[in-house]
């Protein structure tokens, strides 16, 4: 960083915007887009000097109230400042500009998204997309680009007659202008951020429907495959109707559109009125889409609706409460695909997807609290991350069962229309949440929200008469199993006790480091369980006799607490604090498990232990243990799927052959192979729902004329779920030609770049070679990546993914080096997370390889 960056300051306040009266013209052939626009301003304080953001936009003529105005641009803050010559007096005024700007191809600001016609399949066409969150409505438009500056919005577009226009709001009038353009006017928006803005031109077919409440909806999808937007149709049309019913506040706005965009760099974007999607997370193909795909739509649907409310009509002030916005949408989306979608069992995914990760990430020393300081657009980006998503939704989720669903709902509708189309923080939630509840959540949620980590609860029982006394005490947990230094470091933490009369048994909030309670009705040898559910954001370490009953009624356990004991083991025993060899036994101890979600965890816990000893001489076991945990539940699935399959069944079914094509299994590998010829010559197609592991099966046994036709698959496949499918199979490759031809295509241009994570993550899953490969990859194109990548945060993605995983001291040191002498700011975090996990892997191998060893030998 040059030693003369100037601190970041917000902008100032003395004159904000009320209202943008905005007309564009984009240019599709020359990348270009002219604007007019007028800004109706509040003078609060009398100044000769209007500062607001701007980036990469030209300002070719401005007025303000008659006055000429002197244009002066700070590139590096992202300001203009536009200075009159005499004051202007207090009250409303008009600023008027005409400006010019790039229709750029880093899928932020107003941006060219690339596309084929399937009648024109040959040319390229480009769409005009915008996505301005975080801070880069400013590439658009000169705008005052602040979450807490919020205006409305009258936009008007100027486009090719044939195409399809859209922005946030419905259209109000349509008019031809010469040229074969037209003039689209939009209804003025509801008063809102400028990173909910946005506006859309190109070719799309639509579905539309309405929701109960009569909101009209529609799913716009590339030509031809608007049957594809079906699914995500019903979706929306049950969503919104639940979240008003839900926040006890009608959806805002006349229409809700949803969209799929071929070049898009995040995942989903919550615009106000027209949310936009990568098209695998919107579109369905009823034949060709997984059940996988299907749960992830409804999940996505289900989070970006969410902030409809929770975000769009109240804001976060700023970005340091993007967890608020984040997490709480996140958390929400798993209640509402609960009511859309029971057959999903939702909630227990949510343990395995959030819950898991977040705990992992948390114990991290570079960690981060949720609540965090934030300045400039690139800190912004960094805390898009695991804390503010995963970790905000578990302490939401632990807050809703602590407080209770009715007091919940009630406090967070009075927040919500408290604050609506203005902007709040993380305390006024709470205020809201502590007045409907009366309890003190202020004061036990500071403390999950503003210091980092979480506790470990050790628990420890003596019986007395029919009464169990239990000792519970609180450490902070470090993955590396060391909490001295935190001796100091406190949580409130509600905790739920259950036995097998009462799932709530006890209740109470810990909030000294050590207390003792009473359960009352405990016989000698039954079982209590801390924390049913993992509704708490905790682990929990049993006293050997407390751990025993439980583990001897495992089986019948919920799913979700099957699942919280199996990782809290697993975290235990890689901190050093339980032994590597109990949890293989209670790993294997799951043979008979039937749960898709519990099985999640067990692959993921398996794939850990896989990365740690795949470069040892005890893999060969390894392989063995793990094939052997999987037959059973393969021998009850079958490949074919049947009536009587449940959805998670037939999602079961795709990881069991997953993970024994992953770890070798001869069967399943000539088998693949014979099923990916049929498919490959069309004589019997492989399901959706299994193709992804059959590929990744067929070409981990085989050689470069599967990955070709993978290839050929690829060039073919005409949606992005399947071209995603074959990216995450292409890395499977176990030569050293073969991992090569991957890194070759991974950057093709037949990659788009918001996909090549996903082929470079397939290579680094596959085998520690790969796993070198992608990293030096990496650094050999370095200059590349950066360019290609110019200031988006999917670069920091590709760190993520080329740095983890690794096991040695040496490379921890090497990854170390390189960034710190080619630093990217917002990776800086990640690299810090993956060093240290590396280090922790190093550690935990060498502790416990040979009893890992021995152990296995003896299976
Ligand atoms: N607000 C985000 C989109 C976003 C992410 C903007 C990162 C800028 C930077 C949106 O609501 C979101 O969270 N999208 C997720 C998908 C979601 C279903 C978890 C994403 O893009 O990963
Ligand atoms: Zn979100």
């Amino acid at each position: 960083m040059a030693a003369d960056k100037k601190p970041f300051e917000r902008l100032p306040t003395d004159v904000v915007p009320t209202n943008y009266k905005l007309e564009l013209r984009p240019d599709l052939k020359l990348f270009k887009f002219t604007g007019t626009l007028d800004i109706t301003m509040d003078v609060k304080k009398s100044t000769n000097r209007i500062v607001l953001n701007s980036a990469e936009i030209e300002i070719t003529s401005a007025k303000c109230g008659g006055q000429d105005v002197t244009v002066t641009y700070d590139v590096e803050a992202e300001t203009v400042t536009l200075q009159l010559t005499s004051d202007l007096a207090v009250g409303e005024t008009t600023v008027s500009m005409e400006y010019t700007g790039i229709l750029n191809d880093q899928m932020r600001g107003f941006y060219r998204s690339k596309y084929t016609h399937p009648d024109f399949p040959n040319e390229e066409r480009y769409a005009g997309v915008t996505q301005f969150e975080a801070a880069d409505a400013r590439r658009a438009l000169p705008c005052w680009d602040e979450p807490l500056i919020k205006a409305s919005f009258d936009v008007t577009l100027i486009v090719p007659k044939d195409l399809v226009a859209l922005s946030n709001m419905n259209e109000t009038s349509c008019e031809d202008v010469e040229g074969g353009l037209k003039r689209v006017m939009f209804a003025r928006t509801p008063i809102m951020s400028t990173y909910l803005l946005a506006f859309i031109v190109g070719e799309f077919d639509h579905v539309e429907g309405r929701d109960s409440n009569g909101v009209l909806v529609r799913v716009f999808t590339p030509t031809g495959k608007k049957e594809n937007g079906q699914y995500a149709l019903d979706v929306a049309v049950k969503t919104l109707p639940f979240y008003a019913t839900y926040f006890d506040i009608k959806y805002p706005l006349p229409k809700m559109d949803l969209i799929a965009i071929q070049d898009f760099a995040a995942g989903a974007m919550e615009n106000w009125g027209l949310v936009t999607y990568r098209e695998r997370l919107l579109l369905v193909d009823p034949v060709n889409s997984s059940a996988f795909t299907k749960q992830l739509v409804a999940l996505v649907v289900g989070h970006e609706i969410a902030h409809q409310w929770f975000g769009n009509l109240v804001t976060m002030e700023w970005w340091t409460h993007l967890w608020l916005n984040e997490g709480f949408a996140t958390w929400i989306e798993y209640l509402c695909v609960d009511h859309t979608h029971p057959e999903f069992e939702i909630w227990t995914n949510f343990l395995s997807r959030e819950y898991a990760s977040a705990l992992n990430l948390d114990a991290l020393d570079n960690s981060h609290p949720i609540e965090i300081e934030v300045g400039p657009p690139s800190e912004v980006e960094e805390i898009f991350d695991t804390i503010s998503y995963a970790k905000g939704s578990c302490i939401i989720r632990m807050l809703h069962d602590w407080i209770g669903t009715e007091n919940f709902r009630t406090g967070l509708g009075s927040y919500l229309k408290k604050f609506a189309y203005k902007n709040a923080k993380t305390e006024d939630l709470w205020a809201s949440l502590e007045e409907a509840s009366k309890k003190p959540v202020a004061t036990v949620m500071n403390t999950w929200t503003k210091q980092m980590g979480y506790p470990v609860l050790t628990v420890e029982g003596k019986q007395d008469g029919n009464n169990r006394i239990l000792t519970i005490s609180q450490k902070k947990f470090c993955a590396n199993g060391d909490s001295s230094g935190h001796e100091s470091v406190l949580w409130q933490v509600p905790v739920t006790i259950a036995t097998s009369k009462n799932p709530t048994a006890v209740k109470f909030v810990l909030e000294s480091q050590s207390t003792t309670v009473t359960v009352e009705g405990v016989g000698q040898d039954d079982w209590i369980l801390v924390n049913p559910s993992r509704q708490g954001f905790y682990r929990v370490s049993y006293s050997a006799t407390l751990l025993s009953p439980i583990l001897s009624i495992l089986g019948q356990l919920s799913a979700q607490d099957r699942l919280g004991l199996l990782n809290d083991t697993f975290a235990l025993a890689r901190a050093g604090v339980g032994s590597t060899v109990d949890v293989l036994r209670l790993i294997g101890s799951f043979i008979s498990e039937t749960s898709y979600t519990v099985w999640e965890s067990l692959a993921s816990n398996i794939g850990s232990l896989a990365r740690l000893f795949s470069s040892t001489d005890c893999y060969e076991d390894f392989k063995r243990f793990a094939l052997k945990l999987l037959t059973p539940s393969f021998a009850r699935l079958g490949w074919d799927s049947k009536d009587t399959d449940s959805t998670l069944d037939t999602m079961l079914r795709s990881l069991v052959i997953g993970q024994l094509g992953r770890y070798g299994d001869p069967d399943m590998i000539s088998e693949s192979k014979r099923r990916f010829s049929d498919h490959v010559s069309e004589k019997d197609a492989i399901p959706a729902d299994i193709k992804s592991a059959v590929f990744s099966a067929a070409l981990s046994g085989g050689d470069e004329s599967i990955f070709d036709h993978l290839v050929a698959l690829h060039d073919k496949a005409d949606s992005n779920e399947e071209k995603v499918r074959i990216y995450s199979s292409l890395g499977n490759g176990k030569t050293e030609t073969l991992i090569t031809k991957c890194l070759d295509f991974a950057t093709s241009d037949k990659v788009r770049p918001q996909d090549l994570p996903a082929v470079l993550m397939s290579l680094t899953r596959s085998c520690p070679d790969s796993r070198e490969r992608v990293w030096k990859f990496v650094q050999e194109n370095w200059t590349m990546l950066k360019d290609r990548y110019n200031g988006q945060f999917l670069l920091a993605r590709m760190i993520d993914v080329s740095t983890a995983g690794f096991v040695s001291e040496e490379r921890a040191g090497e990854i170390e080096k390189f960034f710190s002498e080619n630093p990217w700011p917002v990776a800086a975090r990640i690299v810090k997370q993956n060093c240290e996990a590396i280090r922790l892997n190093a550690k935990w191998l060498q502790r416990d390889r040979d009893i890992v060893k021995e152990w296995l030998a003896s299976q």
